[in-house]
């Protein structure tokens, strides 16, 4: 494919930055920045349109060359608020910076640098003149910059400009016009939460190295065990690294709840298990099979209808097919918002099958657990509430920085009594506090990262109503979207009315296409558009929205908003996107 012409870029500057702007533009802009925000609007200047309107004490750097460092105040306050350093990092290295002697005033201004960076990157990645993505191809990436590791240590200099180089490739997430994933967006409490939680860098397993984040744990767990509907938000849980995880998790539990003995005698001490999922689940479903040695042709998948729901009959006529074999039937892996379609399974009648056949229930909620915050739309998980395990990923639906998925459990001590090793140097019996706080050892993992804190935070910035709002608005965009395309010409809904989750399948029909036959030829050809139109998008950088084929149904595209940041100005300009990128195939 030709490489985007100058003619093709639909914003006027080619770069699409900000700083491609003219400079008297970039001038008006700062002066009202500036008239409005004092300080920071200076500063905000200086990121977006370079030195020539940063104000001298933001720091410009001295020219190499220069002294090595000027030191910049004289005050005992370790970190103080006097202006920083002039440092040349030219002749720095990493172990010029704390804990180096004398560290303080160089560390302090080579983090300000890199925040500095990352701010820049923030106020782009909301800018609609920037590209989403500067695409390039594997073996023109590789070779574009020098990423290759060496013996010799870098100077402070190239380590920030290693920095700036890693954001210029990257994928901007958070960009309005970015619907790629299940989880986009970028949430400004979120972010300074994950960055409060790296310079915490500490570890889940115990209360004695991580007391808040434990405590913020067992409350935000137990607030959403509330959400889920379990009386007084009793029960238990954990965050893993996933919603992948998560349900692995549910699987290792309900296992060990119908055969304790599985954890020291292992698959060949018990009867051949099989669960029972959706054709429309998630693959870790089959993944955590394989992992755990119940093997993936003991995962049975049940029928959908058209909108991608299991249905309950096909259900129950497997597991008596499957009892009927000699297998024993251990786990229902409903979806609540499945992957491509976004369809809720029927929670309830699942349920009554999993109670008359003592299954475990689970709901793999990764993707619609989000709709719990929404009083407009959480009955769609209607029946929830009498699963035995839930999975609920706030980095999907709810915007938190990844990773944070949780795994709710209803009966409390079962996590433990499956996973715990009792490590006698991790979780000794005769410490001075109440152990029950030391949680660490109902994970499978070891060490844990500390997931929570970003969603505690944003929660307490939002509020329930907030998340509320953002989850009402992401699926009101997601109706405009369909109204706006399912009786436009070029266009075949994938299934026929309004989605309930804020996936939009639907074919892009070129021109071309349009009176043919449906046929085989058309179907061959109409496989492509949707991957053509994409790469078209990654080149041109505009927008990125995800596509796949499903059973018998050719490539599509699945549109999903989970972004906060996009609008109804966003979903009509994907639409021109689409029509302009395809209408020559
Ligand atoms: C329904 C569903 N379950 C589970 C997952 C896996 O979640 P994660 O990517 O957090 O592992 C996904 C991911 O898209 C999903 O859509």
């Amino acid at each position: 494919m030709a490489s985007p012409g100058s003619g093709f870029w639909p914003f006027g500057a080619e770069e699409g930055s900000a700083a491609a702007e003219s400079p008297g533009t970039a001038r008006a802009w700062c002066q009202v920045a500036q008239k409005f925000t004092g300080g920071i609007g200076n500063k905000l200047c200086a990121l977006l349109y370079g030195d020539a309107e940063k104000p001298a004490e933001t720091g410009a750097k001295a020219a190499p060359g220069a002294a090595e460092q000027r030191p910049a105040c004289a005050c005992d306050q370790k970190p103080c608020s006097c202006p920083k350093a002039d440092v040349n990092y030219a002749f720095l290295h990493a172990t010029d910076l704390l804990p180096a002697c004398n560290g303080e005033m160089t560390t302090m201004s080579f983090l300000q640098d890199v925040v500095d960076i990352l701010l820049q990157y923030v106020v782009k990645s909301f800018d609609r003149s920037t590209k989403v993505i500067d695409f390039h191809y594997p073996n023109e990436l590789l070779q574009e910059y020098n990423w290759e590791l060496a013996d010799q240590p870098q100077t402070l200099e190239e380590i920030l400009l290693n920095c700036r180089t890693t954001l210029k490739y990257a994928i901007k997430t958070g960009h309005p016009r970015y619907f790629n994933q299940l989880s986009t967006g970028l949430d400004m409490v979120g972010l300074a939460a994950d960055w409060l939680t790296s310079a915490a860098n500490t570890n889940m397993f115990t209360y004695e190295i991580a007391p808040v984040f434990v405590l913020l744990e067992y409350v935000t767990l137990r607030k959403m065990r509330e959400m889920v509907g379990w009386p007084g938000g009793c029960g238990d849980g954990i965050f893993s690294p996933g919603g992948a995880i998560s349900n692995m998790y549910a699987m290792l539990i309900a296992r060990f709840k119908m055969f304790p003995e599985v954890k020291e005698k292992g698959m060949a001490a018990i009867p051949r298990l099989v669960a029972f999922t959706s054709e429309h689940s998630h693959f870790s479903v089959k993944k955590g099979a394989a992992a755990l040695g119940i093997g993936t042709d003991s995962v049975i998948l049940i029928r959908c209808d058209e909108r991608g729901k299991m249905i309950p009959s096909d259900l129950e006529r497997r597991i008596l097919e499957a009892k009927q074999k000699g297998f024993v039937p251990f786990l229902v892996s409903a979806t609540a918002g499945t992957t491509v379609y976004g369809a809720f399974d029927p929670l309830i009648a699942i349920a009554d099958i999993c109670k008359k056949y003592k299954i475990w229930m689970h709901v793999d909620g990764a993707w619609g657990g989000g709709l719990l915050m929404s009083r407009k739309h959480k009955w769609k998980l209607n029946g929830v509430e009498r699963a035995n395990s839930v999975t609920w990923n706030p980095h999907k639906m709810m915007g938190v920085p990844l990773q944070c998925s949780a795994l709710l459990v209803r009966e409390e001590g079962l996590m433990q009594s499956c996973n715990q090793m009792h490590a006698s140097y991790l979780f000794q019996q005769d410490k001075h506090y109440d152990l029950s706080y030391d949680t660490g050892d109902k994970a499978l993992q070891c060490g844990r990262h500390v997931d929570v804190f970003k969603l505690w935070l944003m929660w307490r910035a939002k509020g329930t109503t907030g998340f509320e709002a953002q989850i009402d608005k992401c699926l009101e965009l997601a109706e405009y979207l369909y109204n706006k395309i399912k009786n436009r010409e070029g266009y075949e809904m994938v299934f026929d009315g309004k989605p309930q989750h804020t996936n939009v399948c639907f074919w892009y029909i070129p021109p071309s296409l349009r009176s043919m036959e449906d046929n085989e030829e058309r179907m061959s050809r109409l496989m492509k558009v949707a991957p053509m139109i994409k790469a078209r998008m990654m080149e041109y950088g505009t927008t990125m929205v995800s596509y796949q084929p499903l059973g018998d149904k050719v490539n599509f595209f699945r549109m999903v908003i989970s972004n906060p940041a996009a609008t109804h100005q966003d979903i009509e300009f994907l639409i021109d996107e689409i029509e302009r990128l395809g209408q020559d195939l």
